[in-house]
């Protein structure tokens, strides 16, 4: 296939022209010569600028045991809407992800059903032993109940954990400071309040410092929400350490006041914070202290979202690809730090290779975007979540048009195209 007519994001953040040509589903050619008699299909890419595929380190798309809020066929599709062509998966499954058969299982069902590329992060705990067998992004853990498992709460199990895997993930939020004071009306940021978060990183900061740097794993602290965990961050990062930070779109744009006013659909873990811990995570991205967005993509259906005892989570794959363009149009961040933020920095951090760009060799995911007067207003909402956060804060103006994953187009900007599935990466 060759995309002629090409305005494309490079890999060091500048716009180029060329044609694109893709050979058995990598980039091939970023300047190849159209030919007379050329055989091959020539798509036509005039008017819209060619992209890299978001890679997305945090979705939960609830397969196996959980179709009713997503499924991997759903979200791939919602996530080819959103721009992104790789995503890591979360193991608080029903049951978890937490032992070699379950990872084996739930790799099937990826490989069966999912149209864009994939990772799975295993749910690590107490008494588990050894690694995982099979091949892991990384170790989840959560410090905070997310499945049937116990959380992660102590200093002893942390160090356990990092020397079994060479990556952690964690949801650094200690639950031993949740307040669960009967009586009082339940506020959720004042229920999972901040101090929280702090005790979460000084009992990862001395599990790390207890092991001998050999024995140390990377660290990532999954979605930053506070001014604390960036400034923290800093300091790690600062000593040396391979530490890394991820932040979602929900903490950008929200806090707690979107939560006062409108309940539970901005309900989120870590919750929403207040607007100066928001103005602290964009200057943490603009800076690059904070590597990388993960959506976090967390659906639950409109039922339980409405029911008394409401589940935390806020859906966002649909809308990546534009809501960090809207980062960029608003002038909050460069397209160098789009770059990093749409697919590199995710890419280097969880090592998978030949998806941190447009450049050849790599494989051949492209977004083509362009501008249109507010393209939400008519959509079709695709998550099961079938809510849109954004809608009443963004006016977004950009589109997903296509998106190509692994040389093959999967998403026109109206049909999904789902003979071909993604790859394990
Ligand atoms: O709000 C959240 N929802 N935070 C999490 O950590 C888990 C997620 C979920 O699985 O629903
Ligand atoms: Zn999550």
């Amino acid at each position: 296939m060759i995309i002629k007519n090409a305005k494309y994001l490079n890999s060091q953040g500048k716009f180029q022209e060329g044609a694109i040509s893709i050979r058995n589903g990598r980039i091939d050619d970023l300047n190849c010569n159209l030919k007379a008699g050329n055989t091959e299909k020539v798509i036509d890419a005039s008017g819209f600028l060619i992209l890299p595929g978001a890679v997305d380190p945090h979705v939960h798309f609830r397969e196996p045991g959980q179709l009713y809020k997503e499924g991997i066929a759903n979200g791939s599709m919602a996530a080819l809407k959103g721009g992104v062509t790789t995503i890591l998966d979360m193991p608080n499954n029903k049951p978890p992800c937490s032992t070699e058969n379950k990872l084996r299982r739930k790799k099937e069902i990826f490989r069966e059903k999912c149209l864009i590329n994939w990772g799975l992060l295993f749910h690590a705990t107490r008494n588990q032993r050894g690694g995982a067998a099979d091949k892991i992004a990384s170790a989840k853990i959560f410090m905070a109940k997310s499945s049937e498992h116990p959380a992660v709460t102590s200093v002893e199990t942390l160090k356990q954990i990092f020397s079994r895997f060479p990556v952690v993930s964690i949801h650094a939020e200690d639950e031993t400071k949740f307040d669960h004071s009967a009586g009082k009306k339940y506020v959720h940021h004042i229920n999972r309040p901040w101090t929280a978060i702090t005790s979460a990183l000084q009992k990862i900061e001395k599990a790390y410092l207890a092991l001998p740097q050999k024995k140390r794993p990377r660290v990532v602290i999954c979605h930053l929400n506070t001014a604390d965990d960036v400034d923290w961050i800093a300091a790690m990062k600062n000593k040396g350490f391979d530490v890394w930070g991820e932040t979602c779109p929900h903490y950008l744009f929200f806090t707690q006041n979107d939560y006062i006013r409108n309940g539970a659909k901005y309900q989120v873990n870590p919750p929403l914070r207040t607007y100066e811990d928001q103005q602290h995570i964009l200057e943490g991205l603009k800076k690059g202290i904070i590597d990388f967005i993960g959506s976090d993509h967390a659906p639950h259906s409109p039922a339980e979202k409405s029911s008394l005892n409401p589940p935390s989570g806020i859906a966002g794959i649909e809308w990546l690809m534009p809501f960090v363009l809207h980062l960029v149009d608003t002038g909050m961040i460069d397209w160098k730090r789009f770059h990093e933020i749409i697919c590199r920095k995710a890419a280097d951090c969880y090592s998978i290779k030949y998806r941190d760009g447009i450049k050849a060799g790599n494989f051949a995911d492209l977004v083509f975007v362009s501008k249109c007067e507010n393209p939400a207003k008519a959509e079709r909402i695709i998550t099961r979540a079938g809510f849109n956060p954004y809608y009443s804060h963004i006016d977004f103006k950009w589109k997903v048009q296509t998106t190509i994953v692994n040389g093959v187009i999967k998403y026109d900007g109206k049909k999904f195209y789902k003979t071909k599935k993604g790859m394990e990466v």
